[in-house]
């Protein structure tokens, strides 16, 4: 348990669990549960897919990073999931490099099967070829969330209570 004063931040592609990782984490950890997605929706008292529409992809990454900021201010270690594209700003990835960076990872067809139902996530939203936008993207994104993870977990096979496991026995 040697790294847990620090922050504990999920990061990876949209429908790898980051969410429902997290919060089971934090309860189990006994931490504060922070998600930036949520936060955001709070802060502007609309949905994400609103923003991106009413204001922009720039606008919502500028609301986003300064959620991460402020939040990696806590002196309280926090468990912090985070929405896909956070680590595209670089500011965002050298901000986070003090704390534990938990990388979970899913192939595009078990991604696919996980979002396909649901149209909150804007930058899949026109639906065409959902497969090949997903996968596209994460080709796009794969280098980074490597480069920015202290940890890896496959998820593809895992129920939740597992990969908690594996992240509880890492610290
Ligand atoms: C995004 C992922 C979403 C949300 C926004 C943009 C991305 O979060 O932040 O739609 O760029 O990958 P989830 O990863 O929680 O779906």
């Amino acid at each position: 348990m040697q790294r847990i004063n620090k922050h504990i931040i999920l990061i990876g592609f949209m429908g790898t669990g980051k969410t429902v990782v997290g919060s089971v984490l934090a309860k189990h950890l006994g931490r504060n549960y922070i998600d930036t997605d949520k936060e955001i929706e709070l802060l502007e008292g609309t949905s994400i897919n609103e923003i991106f529409l009413n204001k922009g992809e720039e606008y919502f990454r500028q609301v986003e990073m300064d959620v991460l900021n402020s939040r990696i201010d806590s002196n309280i270690p926090l468990v912090i999931s985070t929405g896909g594209g956070i680590v595209l700003s670089e500011d965002n990835r050298i901000r986070m490099q003090d704390s534990l960076v938990i990388l979970l990872q899913a192939t595009p067809e078990v991604i696919y099967n996980r979002i396909k139902e649901d149209a909150s996530r804007p930058l899949l939203n026109n639906g065409i070829n959902l497969l090949t936008q997903i996968s596209d993207l994460l080709e796009h994104r794969e280098k980074i969330y490597k480069q920015t993870s202290n940890f890896i977990i496959d998820t593809d096979k895992k129920e939740v209570e597992e990969i908690v496991s594996e992240i509880v026995e890492y610290l």
